[in-house]
């Protein structure tokens, strides 16, 4: 079989049950693999990466008749839904298999045609109890309370099976499957993993019961159509579907061993950590290289599951981002991925709130990432001509680079998400301060120190530019966005070096383009876990009417001036004041004095534009000169500040509004 780097690399998610769409449980582990299948294609790994739907199961029969229709016909709509969602999420996966297609159903009964000829299949009484929701079978002593004492489907009624039936010989291979269990400890993934798929075997592996009375839904058993293949035992056999197995060899050769299987611990212990592994035994196939499962997303400590009903919908989450804050549907959707792969580490459970949703995107993305891009970019489009000049690239920030190639490289290898993130946060928290040490709005108004802007500048588009290659499998739409106003193409193809710093394409002599900031910032309404629910600004006071009209010529007497936050500090002894240092396009920034500090951290602020009347008489404020006002949205309940007013595209401070 081929090895390293000949070798497709060949990543499934489970096959998902298709009883309803999918939430955003689903869509992580899909969008993890998504993840992982990028990162691999960007080193220049051929890869496969797998997905599809499991539609034998009994619940299905339930589902399909509840709506009039047969299994078939509902599987064919629901299963063009799954494959539309994950197209709209941009999982670019390679294979969609649904376990109803004949190339499955053939590969399934060969495996029961070899399995009953070497007795590892074998026929007879089942005596026991069966969980329709999550398809299980559970001994009498394996109940709780008479139910299914799985928690994640609500601990389900269970039912009562005595059947003529098929068993899996499990109890043939669970020596064997300990001795490899403990032999190759990175099998399992992550390590702390690993004991429960110990102890779960060590607990003793009973022959399984692996089929059901025909239905008239499943694969028949080859040679005696009364029975079904269990929905389980089918669907594992997917993986070696996908790699062509029985029919073609020449691909499955190729392909397999699986690099990684991609999972919740839900169906890690009983299923891919142990009666998997026994059936590739009990085959002769090699197993897979790795079986990685992730934790929950749970809301209110309860796991986010259709089962249990308090699912919240990816789409309806990124449609209210897109609404309420103009980001694109695409660069909505790639926030929310950001969120899920940033947020915790690869393992633990977690849980979705809308206040963490929010603080992430606005401390990361709108604050750290936008603001090192909208520092920069506007000082190029005001001061060199709109085009990146050639300049000398900072030391210390080629060794961050270094740095964060490293740890996107390991993390993401070793499933690490959060790491490999936290790496490229490192690198824009550095280069964050590298800007603010340089000031390049005060080298900006130095002819003679041209040659420092242009250097930094360079060292700063630079880190962006590598910043957008190594985020690229993260939030691939976003990162095509922040390189097209570097003057880039928007796909990342060539440019990642495995070892080292992602390569050179060259910027200098590129023209920006400062569009509008890629990431804006979510506020307080949006977000909710409900997506559709009527936001809270909805139900603020009504604000009062405008009544009293006042003449042009007045208005024209406001001098409203684009401004650039560059630092702030609060004001000794006034809890609500800030102390805003504010660059007006004139010789020196103005210091404006803002009743901002309970409602807006200074970090939101700073590197931001906003909206400041210029020819207010200068006054002193608790001791602080003022020389002008920032504009602010007031909330007329609160009657406090609520939102800044800003502007949408970076614009040369000092211009002017009308
Ligand atoms: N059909 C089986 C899998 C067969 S694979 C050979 C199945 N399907 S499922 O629709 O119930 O999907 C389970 C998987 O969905 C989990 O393993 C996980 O990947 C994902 N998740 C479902 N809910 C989730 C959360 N709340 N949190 C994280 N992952 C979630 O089991």
């Amino acid at each position: 079989m081929p090895s390293g780097n000949d070798k497709p690399f060949y990543i499934t998610t489970p096959i998902y049950y298709i009883n309803a769409v999918p939430h955003i449980g689903h869509a992580y582990t899909t969008v993890l693999a998504d993840t992982v299948a990028r990162f691999q294609r960007l080193r220049g790994r051929e890869v496969v990466l797998a997905t599809g739907t499991d539609e034998h199961a009994e619940k299905i029969i339930r589902v399909a008749k509840d709506r009039g229709m047969t299994p078939r016909a509902y599987c064919d709509e629901l299963a063009d839904q799954w494959r539309e969602c994950w197209c709209r999420l941009d999982i670019t996966f390679d294979e969609f298999i649904r376990t109803s297609e004949p190339r499955h159903h053939a590969a399934v009964q060969e495996v029961f045609r070899r399995l009953l000829e070497s007795g590892d299949v074998y026929k007879g009484q089942y005596e026991g109890w069966y969980c329709v929701t999550c398809a299980t079978f559970h001994l009498e002593t394996e109940l709780l309370d008479g139910k299914c004492p799985n928690e994640e489907c609500g601990h389900s009624p269970v039912e009562q099976r005595q059947q003529e039936a098929y068993f899996f010989a499990a109890s043939r291979y669970c020596e064997r499957l300990l001795a490899f269990l403990r032999a190759n400890p990175g099998f399992i993934r992550p390590d702390f993993r690993q004991n429960e798929v110990l102890s779960f075997v060590e607990g003793g592996v009973h022959d399984a019961c692996v089929s059901r009375p025909n239905d008239g839904w499943g694969v028949p058993i080859p040679g005696d159509e009364a029975h079904v293949v269990y929905v389980w035992f089918d669907a594992l056999i997917n993986y070696i579907t996908v790699a062509g197995w029985p029919d073609d060899m020449e691909r499955f050769e190729r392909l397999w061993p699986a690099d990684i299987h991609l999972m919740a611990k839900d169906i890690l212990p009983r299923f891919h950590g142990s009666l998997w592994p026994m059936m590739l035994m009990a085959l002769g196939i090699p197993l897979p290289g790795c079986v990685a499962a992730h934790g929950f997303w749970q809301m209110d400590g309860t796991k986010i599951s259709k089962s249990l009903g308090n699912v919240v919908d990816p789409f309806a989450l990124a449609q209210q981002l897109h609404d309420e804050t103009g980001m694109t549907l695409d660069v909505a959707l790639d926030a929310q991925r950001y969120f899920l792969l940033r947020e915790t580490p690869f393992g633990q459970d977690a849980s979705f709130t809308s206040e963490t949703f929010r603080a992430r995107l606005n401390a990361d993305l709108a604050n750290d990432l936008g603001n090192a891009l909208n520092r920069v970019l506007p000082i190029v489009a005001r001061s060199l001509g709109g085009v990146i000049p050639e300049g000398e690239m900072d030391p210390a920030l080629a060794a961050g680079i270094t740095r964060a190639a490293s740890a996107v490289n390991a993390g993401t290898e070793a499933l690490d998400f959060r790491g490999a993130l936290d790496g490229v946060w490192n690198l824009i928290g550095q280069l964050n301060k590298y800007i603010d040490t340089q000031a390049p709005w005060n080298l900006a108004k130095d002819e003679a120190r041209r040659d420092v802007l242009c250097n930094v500048a360079f060292s700063g588009l630079e880190t962006l530019r590598c910043v957008t290659v190594l985020l690229a499998p993260y939030i691939p739409h976003a990162a095509g966005e922040m390189r097209l106003q570097l003057g880039l193409p928007p796909a990342v193809e060539g440019v990642f070096d495995a070892l080292a710093a992602p390569r050179g394409e060259a910027i200098a002599g590129n023209a920006v383009s400062a569009g509008s900031p890629v990431f804006p910032r979510v506020d307080k309404a949006t977000t909710r876990a409900d997506a559709g629910a009527t936001p809270a600004s909805k139900l603020e006071k009504e604000p009062q009417p405008v009544t009293e009209t006042i003449s042009y010529d007045d208005f024209a007497k406001l001098a409203l001036r684009v401004g650039t936050v560059l630092a702030g500090e609060r004001v000794e002894g006034a809890d609500k004041l800030y102390a805003l240092k504010v660059d007006l396009g004139e010789p020196e920034p103005r210091s404006i004095v803002a009743g901002l500090a309970q409602d807006f951290p200074l970090d939101e602020l700073v590197g931001r534009q906003i909206v400041v009347v210029a020819n207010l008489e200068p006054r002193k404020v608790r001791g602080v000169l003022s020389q002008g006002m920032l504009l602010a949205v007031t909330n007329s309940e609160t009657d406090r500040p609520c939102a800044i007013v800003t502007v949408d595209r970076p614009a040369a401070p000092g211009s002017g509004i009308r």
